[in-house]
């Protein structure tokens, strides 16, 4: 296979390297275009743009498939835990049997937030959407940890990775608590990573907690296959953000509000709404989907379609197994369970889904699994970005330890007004 690419311009030949990845990936590299022709590339969405090599996820969209650090996600999903799954994205290996317990007991000695933090809470709005509270109390985590204030590297960047993955959830369940107007539960460092977060979200000082083991398993499940999916849209935020020389704190604050918005993380919300809807006009999603492909305004079939897979989400299969199974163990039936499988079913043999490749993606049913543990709707996207924290660290970690990074600046295509001259107030028309 031929290993440049040639660009003719003005009837000028100019050679460019193909690089090639370790799963066969090709890419031309064009760090060298504007230098010598004077010339930039306009991708509208980074459809085609690499930004950067990375060693951390693969995702093959056309055969379904993600791995993180080379390992299959079912595999994971199987045998792994969150923690462990984090280790190996963070450091790029499985920890062995001592390094796993030292993250673990290194991780259980931040859990706690500073208790002045707690006064955050009564600043917010009552009502205020949570992925706005996580985005603002990340960012304020700088403030009580000065000295990681410049961008952290070794030691420095090893206590930043362990208070963020420590602190989201008690973060998190805190601004639920507040808004429901219960006292905060504060961590048990002796639970797992779901079951402390489930206690801290549903426990009472009142009253003895017990974690219901089929909804810490979810949550386990749905924390694993949310950890990372390479150059997303809040991790490319995190490290553009990141690339201009913030801390750590800074950049997943970022990341957090990026993957608020309702194209992103904030779809697994939007999902349920959308379920709830076609239950309330009492259909079962067919006119609903004549709405999608009259393309109304604003309708789209949330929860489908995807940027990299045009084949299926293999973390929409492994969460519909797990939706079904965890249903069933806890006895819950959910209308909107059946109206997302007869939308599914209706979707996918349509040729408006079926020509545009659109299938049901991560966001499709994780927000039934979140419905039946009792996770209000505005929490869901807090669930993703929990999930998420470990991936965004490992990218994050991977450029700042790599030589070439470069602060991130996209160049444009200039299209407003040529030169002219001011023209005083009393001269405008
Ligand atoms: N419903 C209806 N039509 C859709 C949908 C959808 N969910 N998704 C894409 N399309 C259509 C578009 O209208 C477009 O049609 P056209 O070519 O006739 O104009 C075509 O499919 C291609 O879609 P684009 O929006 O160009 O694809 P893109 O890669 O830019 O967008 C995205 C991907 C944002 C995920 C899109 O599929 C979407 O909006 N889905 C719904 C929101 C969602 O579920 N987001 C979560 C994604 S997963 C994640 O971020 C965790």
């Amino acid at each position: 296979m031929p290993n440049t690419a040639i660009l003719e311009v003005d009837g000028k030949r100019y050679e460019f390297p193909i690089i090639e990845g370790s799963e066969n990936e090709r890419g031309i590299d064009i760090s060298n275009l504007r230098k010598e022709t004077g010339l930039i590339t306009l991708d509208n969405g980074y459809m085609n743009t690499g930004s950067c090599l990375s060693a951390i996820t693969y995702l093959d969209g056309e055969k379904g498939i993600l791995r993180y650090r080379g390992i299959p996600i079912e595999e994971l999903a199987e045998h792994s835990n969150f923690l462990e799954t984090s280790y190996l994205l963070i450091y790029g290996e499985l920890p062995t049997k001592k390094q796993s317990e030292d993250f673990r007991t290194n991780l259980t000695r931040h859990t706690m937030i500073h208790e002045d933090m707690k006064r955050f809470y009564d600043g917010f709005p009552r009502d205020a959407h949570p992925m706005a509270i996580l985005s603002s109390a990340v960012n304020t985590l700088s403030t009580f940890y000065q000295e990681e204030e410049s961008q952290p590297h070794g030691r420095k960047l090893t206590y930043s990775i362990l208070r963020l993955l420590g602190k989201l959830p008690t973060i998190a369940a805190f601004s639920y608590k507040k808004s429901i107007g219960q006292p905060f539960v504060y961590p048990t460092n002796s639970l797992t990573y779901s079951a402390n977060f489930l206690k801290m979200m549903f426990g009472v000082p009142a009253e003895e907690y017990e974690v219901n083991p089929a909804a810490e398993h979810a949550l386990r499940l749905l924390f694993m296959l949310h950890a990372d999916h390479e150059q997303n849209c809040s991790t490319s935020t995190v490290r553009l953000v990141g690339s201009a020389g913030t801390n750590l704190y800074a950049a997943i604050s970022a990341g957090i509000a990026a993957l608020w918005g309702h194209l992103h993380g904030g779809a697994n919300q939007r999902v349920v709404e959308m379920l709830k809807r076609i239950q309330a006009e009492g259909g079962d999603g067919e006119k609903f989907l004549e709405r999608v492909k009259n393309r109304e305004e604003g309708v789209r079939l949330m929860g489908f379609g995807h940027r990299v897979y045009k084949n299926f989400d293999p973390r929409a299969t492994i969460i519909k197994k797990a939706c079904d199974n965890l249903l069933s163990k806890m006895g819950i039936s959910d209308p909107l369970l059946d109206i997302a499988m007869k939308l599914e079913e209706a979707a996918l043999k349509d040729d408006y889904f079926v020509e545009r490749k659109l299938y049901p993606n991560v966001d499709f049913y994780s927000g039934i699994i979140y419905r039946a543990i009792g996770i209000p709707l505005n929490m869901f996207t807090v669930m993703f970005a929990i999930g998420r924290l470990p991936g965004w660290i490992a990218q994050f970690k991977e450029m700042v330890d790599s030589p070439d990074t470069k602060i991130g600046r996209p160049r444009q295509v200039y299209t407003g007004p040529v030169h002219r001259h001011y023209v005083p107030l009393a001269e405008r028309g």
